[in-house]
């Protein structure tokens, strides 16, 4: 039996307001939440109705911890494929967050094991992650965990393989020599108290249909969700059009 729960939405807008609404209300219930969000084409939506939503509630987001999922490594954050520059356009700057308030990766930095190191000891320091919001590649990566990774990993370096190097070319107007990435691992996946995966449109279809319904198997990361007991895979009818009836 499976722990993690599969929630359906008719489309990208309404799972996007219920990935939104999850936020706001961990917000309300633990003003000084740590929250973990990926970056991409998939919480987008996610994160413009949570802007949209905080200010019209005027809630107080100065005690949050952000913490950021990922980062293409040796891309500067001013690049507007990075991870950085996402969450800047999309959730600091629109929100105000505070520098000490928000945790990315620096993935130019000469020493990317230290970073991984820091986040890892913040996490801890801060007692872990209350909620992450992670996407999925379409090799089932989550973050940088590609296919082979160990789920007992916590941040570390990835090589990308060659879809995450392919699809990844979408984020940037130029193309774009990437080989390495900086992630959480999935071991803080696992420890999260809540996680929400979220996949749209029907090109995801079947990377949601393994995740689901797959062996759980280090070879298609995002089957570790199925083992998570607060895990919730939440697609919309299109990502979601490859699962077998009993699951819908
Ligand atoms: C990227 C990132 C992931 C992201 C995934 C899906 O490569 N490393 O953190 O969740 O791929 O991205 P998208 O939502 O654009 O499909």
């Amino acid at each position: 039996m499976l722990s993690m729960q599969l929630k359906i939405y008719k489309d990208y807008q309404s799972l996007s307001e219920a990935a939104a609404n999850e936020i706001v209300s961990l917000i309300k219930h633990k003003p000084a939440a740590v929250l973990c969000l990926a970056s991409g084409d998939t919480p987008r939506l996610t994160c413009k109705l949570f802007a949209t939503k905080a200010k019209q509630e005027n809630l107080d987001l100065s005690q949050i911890t952000f913490i950021g999922l990922d980062e293409w490594v040796n891309i500067p954050p001013d690049n507007e494929g990075s991870c950085h520059y996402f969450f800047q356009h999309e959730i600091f700057e629109p929100l105000q967050f505070s520098p000490g308030q928000v945790h990315l990766f620096d993935a130019l930095s000469t020493d990317l094991n230290n970073e991984c190191r820091k986040m890892d000891g913040l996490i801890f320091d801060k007692g872990g992650i209350d909620l992450m919001i992670v996407g999925i590649g379409m090799n089932g990566h989550i973050g940088f965990n590609e296919p082979g990774v160990s789920f007992d990993n916590y941040s570390h370096v990835a090589e990308l393989d060659n879809t995450t190097t392919s699809v990844g070319q979408k984020y940037f107007k130029a193309a774009m020599t990437l080989q390495q990435g900086i992630t959480l691992g999935l071991k803080h996946l696992q420890e999260a108290k809540k996680v929400l995966l979220i996949a749209n449109a029907a090109k995801k279809a079947e990377v949601i249909q393994k995740t689901v319904e797959g062996d759980v198997t280090p070879s298609f990361p995002a089957s570790i969700m199925q083992q998570h007991n607060n895990g919730y895979v939440m697609a919309d009818e299109e990502a979601a059009g490859l699962l077998t009836a009993k699951n819908k």
